[in-house]
C-alpha cells in the first residue's frame, strides 16, 4: 500500500480559519499566568533569579518569564499529544506537508535526524546516474535546494527519479521556508529559461528540513521537518521507516530542555504566514519587489558589482527572489566597508557577497545598501589591486580544497577513526601520519583532511597558505597549527 500523498503541484494560499490559532504560543502565556512558586528549571525561575545584564540590557523580563520547561500542560516535543501536536498539525496544514515536527536544535538536527554546500543545485542527470551506478544499495537521496545563494533545483524532476526509484527523496530546504507563502504576482529573479521558485513539498519530495530561523520570522535554532507523507500509517514504506528513524534519532540529537520561546516562535511564524490576520505573505511580496529594486539599482551602477545572474540549465532550475548574490573584486574588503556603515550581509565569499532579504526588510535597508555601493570608497575598492590579490589567493585555495580529494588517501573511514585513539604530534611529524581530526578552513568551509586521511606535505602546505590568506582553520590541535591530531 502507498501512503496517502497530498497533491503535488501550487499550493494552496487561501487562509483556513483555523490557522488564527496560536495553540502553543497561548498554552505557554496560560501557564506562565498561573505558576505562583517555580520549582523547577531553568534556575533563573521565571526571570526572577536572571543575571541582570540579560535581564536589563539582553532579553526582557516578559521573554525570562516565559522561558518554561516541559511542564504537564506544554506537552513534550518527542511525545507531543496536546498544544504542540496541535502547533504541528496547524504546520503541516500551512506548509503543504502530512506531518510536521517543531525542532529546536535548527536544520542541522533535522538533517541529521532525517537522513554540502555548494553555489549551483543538483542536476538531475546527476542523479540518475547515482541511481543507476548504486541501485538496490541507496537508502535515500538527499538534495540541498535551495542553496546559500538561492539556487533552486529540479526537485519535482528529482522526486520523479526516486518515486520509480522507490526511494525516499530528503530535500535540505533550510533556505526555503518562505517559498511556500511566495505568491505568483511577486517579482522574481531574472534569468533565461528559469522556472518560478516552487517548494520542496509542493514539487513531491518526501521529507523536507526548513530553517524556520533563516527565512521566516521565529527564533534562531527554531526550524521544522516535514514529511509529504500523512503520519502515521500502517505500511512498510522507505519513507516510513525514514521517519520512524526521525523519532529515534531526533530525540537523540535534541536537548531533553527544548526551549518554549523557541517552540513558541514556531507557532507564532506558521501564523504569520497561514493566518489572514498574520500579513506575512504581503510583507514577503514587498520585500521581492525591494528585492527587484536592488537588483535594478545594481544593474545601472557603472564599473560597480554585478549581480550574480544563473540562466536555466544544469543544476539551475528556478532562482528564490530573495537571495541576491553580487559579482565583486573582494567579498571581504567590501563585506568590511559595509560593515563600516552599519550593513551586514549574510555571506561574504572571496569574489561574491550574498545578502538575504526577507519579510523584515525595509526598503531603507535597501536604500543604504546602494547609496553605499555607490560611495566613491567602494568604487575604488573595486578597482584596488591588492584586494584583487587576497580575493584570487583565497579563490585558488577554495578550489584547491575542492578538489583536496585528488592528491590525499584515506586509509580508513571516519567512523573508525573517531573510535582510535589520537595524540598530538608536532606539525613536522605529522606528515605521513593519518589525521584524527577534521581541519577545515573557512572560508570556503571545504575540509582540507578528514579523519582517516593521510596527512600530506601539499595538505600543510596548502593549509599555511590559506592561513596566510586569511583563513581561519577548525581541526588542528592548537590554532597556530603547529600540531596536529594524529591517530595512535
Ligand atoms: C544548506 C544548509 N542546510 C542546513 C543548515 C543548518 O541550518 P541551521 O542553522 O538551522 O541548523 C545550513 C546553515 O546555514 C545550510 O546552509
Amino acid at each position: 500500500m502507498r501512503l496517502p500523498l497530498l497533491p503535488v503541484g501550487a499550493p494552496q494560499l487561501s487562509f483556513a480559519p483555523e490557522q488564527d490559532a496560536l495553540p502553543l504560543l497561548d498554552a505557554v502565556i496560560e501557564t506562565s499566568r498561573s505558576i505562583r512558586a517555580p520549582f523547577f528549571f531553568p534556575g533563573h525561575k521565571m526571570g526572577l533569579g536572571a543575571p541582570l545584564p540579560l535581564r536589563q540590557r539582553l532579553v526582557s523580563r516578559r521573554a525570562l518569564r516565559h522561558d518554561l520547561p516541559e511542564l504537564p500542560e506544554l506537552d513534550n516535543l518527542f511525545a507531543a499529544e496536546g498544544a504542540i501536536h496541535e502547533a504541528e498539525r496547524l504546520a503541516a496544514l500551512a506548509f503543504g506537508a502530512g506531518r510536521s515536527w517543531l525542532l529546536v536544535n535548527g536544520s542541522t538536527a533535522g538533517v541529521l535526524a532525517a537522513g554540502g554546500r555548494r553555489c549551483l543545485g543538483v542536476p538531475i542527470d546527476q542523479v540518475e546516474a547515482g541511481l543507476q551506478r548504486y541501485g538496490s544499495r541507496v537508502a535515500a537521496v538527499l538534495v540541498v535546494s535551495p542553496t546559500y545563494q538561492g539556487v533552486l533545483s529540479d526537485v519535482g524532476g528529482i522526486a520523479r527519479l526516486t518515486r520509480a526509484a522507490g526511494v525516499p527523496l530528503i530535500v535540505d530546504e533550510a533556505h526555503g521556508g518562505h517559498l511556500h507563502f511566495l505568491c505568483d504576482t511577486a517579482p522574481v529573479a531574472p534569468g533565461v529559461g528559469l522556472a518560478r521558485p516552487r517548494s520542496a513539498l509542493s514539487e513531491g519530495a518526501d521529507i523536507v528540513v526548513q530553517s524556520t530561523h533563516k527565512m521566516l520570522g521565529s527564533l534562531t535554532q527554531s526550524a521544522m521537518l516535514h514529511a509529504k507523507a500523512v503520519w502515521p500509517q500502517p505500511c512498510h514504506h522507505s519513507t516510513l521507516s525514514a521517519l520512524h528513524e526521525r523519532n529515534a534519532c531526533g530525540a537523540q540529537m535534541t536537548s531533553s530542555s527544548p526551549s518554549y520561546l523557541l517552540l513558541g516562535s514556531l507557532d507564532a511564524a506558521r501564523w504569520q504566514f497561514a493566518s489572514r490576520h498574520g500579513g506575512g505573505r504581503a510583507a514577503l511580496h514587498r520585500a521581492c519587489e525591494h528585492a527587484a529594486a536592488l537588483r535594478s539599482a545594481v544593474g545601472r551602477m557603472a564599473n560597480g558589482p554585478t549581480v550574480l545572474q544563473f540562466d536555466g540549465g544544469a543544476g539551475v532550475y528556478a532562482m528564490d527572489p530573495l537571495r541576491i548574490t553580487l559579482s565583486v573584486q573582494d567579498g571581504f574588503a567590501l563585506d568590511e566597508a559595509l560593515v563600516g556603515a552599519g550593513i551586514y550581509s549574510e555571506l561574504p565569499e572571496a569574489l561574491s557577497i550574498t545578502f538575504a532579504l526577507s519579510a523584515g526588510t525595509r526598503a531603507r535597508h535597501v536604500r543604504r545598501l546602494v547609496r553605499k555601493l555607490n560611495s566613491p570608497s567602494v568604487a575604488k575598492l573595486n578597482a584596488g589591486r591588492e584586494a584583487h590579490t587576497r580575493a584570487s589567493a583565497l579563490k585558488a585555495a577554495a578550489v584547491a580544497a575542492s578538489r583536496s580529494d585528488s592528491w590525499s588517501k584515506s586509509y580508513c573511514s571516519p567512523r573508525e577513526a573517531f573510535f582510535r585513539g589520537s595524540r598530538s604530534v608536532p606539525a613536522a611529524k605529522a606528515i605521513g601520519q593519518i589525521s584524527a581530526a577534521l581541519v577545515c578552513p573557512y572560508p570556503p568551509g571545504i575540509p582540507i583532511l578528514i579523519p582517516g586521511e593521510e596527512i600530506t606535505a601539499e595538505a600543510v602546505s596548502l593549509l599555511h597558505d590559506l592561513r596566510a590568506a586569511g583563513c581561519s582553520i577548525t581541526g588542528c590541535a592548537d590554532n597556530s597549527m603547529a600540531t596536529f591530531d594524529v591517530l595512535e
